[in-house]
């Protein structure tokens, strides 16, 4: 679809918000709204250099004809992104890949980015907050220095208790946010009047850094909570056609691993079956 930029601005250096518009671009083809999770890909100019699509993630649907994406300039393709200018036309494919879960008797989500990795997450918050009043939710928000902790006022904003975590110490606290992270499960961890434990029903969702994602599953199976993560990968066709994202996953059915696309089963993955 040829979707048009409305607004594409620095938000802090080296990361720019981007809004684009296009009939029905919020929503897939078969009309059911875009996911948290979701991506789309991109191409980036209308010619064929560079030719491969770059893969954003729904960072806030604005509306059925309006997406926003939160991205870091990486390289060429996201540079070229960050020129466009109101008005300018993008050609991009979209909403793929199957986005987050919220499996059934979940009561409270601990949502945990890094850097550029809270873009789908504050999906992810406005779908709770605007279509699951029944689910809590708490956010961890890690960066390197107060200026790549993003997004930390939205989460505030929806009423979702918020906390920070810079390797700097230029916010509170100073260090990495699992260590938040896992404070926070340890402060809330009792078992209840009937023996249960007080995080049954609690669902981690994660998206950042590779050794983040890995600490955070460690963490989620010491505990035994449920930990939802998106995974990245170099995406060449994006629709599961050329087997570019491939990555090991255990294989439950019959033992062993197995290769899964990111971009179609995933990006979102139970973080217990991937092999790190
Ligand atoms: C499902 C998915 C969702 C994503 N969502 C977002 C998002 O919301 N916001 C955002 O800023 N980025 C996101 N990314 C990463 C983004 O796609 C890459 O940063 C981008 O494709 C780089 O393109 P480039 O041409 O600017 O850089 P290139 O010139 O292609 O590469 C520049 C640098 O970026 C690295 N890079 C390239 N592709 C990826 C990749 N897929 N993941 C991580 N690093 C990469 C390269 O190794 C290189 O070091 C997502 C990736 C995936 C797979
Ligand atoms: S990017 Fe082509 S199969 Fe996933």
């Amino acid at each position: 679809m040829i979707a048009r930029i409305k607004k594409n601005e620095e938000l802090t250096s080296g990361y720019f918000l981007v809004d684009i518009e296009a009939d029905g671009i919020g929503k897939d083809k078969a009309g059911r709204p875009a996911l948290p999770g979701q991506f789309y890909m991109l191409k980036v100019g209308l010619s064929t250099d560079p030719l491969l699509r770059r893969p954003l993630s729904l960072h806030r649907k604005l509306s059925d004809d309006s997406v926003r994406f939160l991205y870091r300039q990486a390289g060429r393709g996201t540079g070229i992104i960050s020129r466009l200018i109101p008005g300018d036309k993008l050609d991009l494919l979209g909403p793929l890949g199957n986005g987050f879960s919220i499996p059934a008797g979940v009561k409270h989500a601990l949502i945990v980015g890094g850097g550029i990795g809270v873009a789908p997450l504050t999906a992810l918050a406005d779908y709770i907050s605007d279509e699951r009043k029944d689910i809590t939710a708490a956010a961890f928000i890690g960066g390197r220095s107060r200026e790549y902790v993003l997004g930390a006022d939205e989460f505030r904003q929806k009423g979702i208790e918020t906390f920070t975590a810079t390797e700097d110490g230029s916010l509170p606290r100073k260090g990495l946010i699992t260590h938040a992270l896992d404070d926070y499960i340890r402060e809330h961890n009792r078992n209840d009047a009937c023996g249960r434990s007080t995080v049954c029903g609690w669902v981690i969702y994660s998206c950042g850094p590779h050794p983040m994602l890995i600490s955070v599953a460690a963490i989620a199976k010491k505990y035994g909570i449920k930990n939802y993560t998106s995974m990245e990968s170099n995406m060449a066709c994006g629709i599961g056609a050329c087997m570019g994202c491939v990555i090991s996953v255990l294989d439950r059915e019959h033992g062993g691993s197995v290769y899964k696309k990111v971009c179609d089963d995933g990006p979102v993955f139970d973080a217990e079956d991937i092999i790190w």
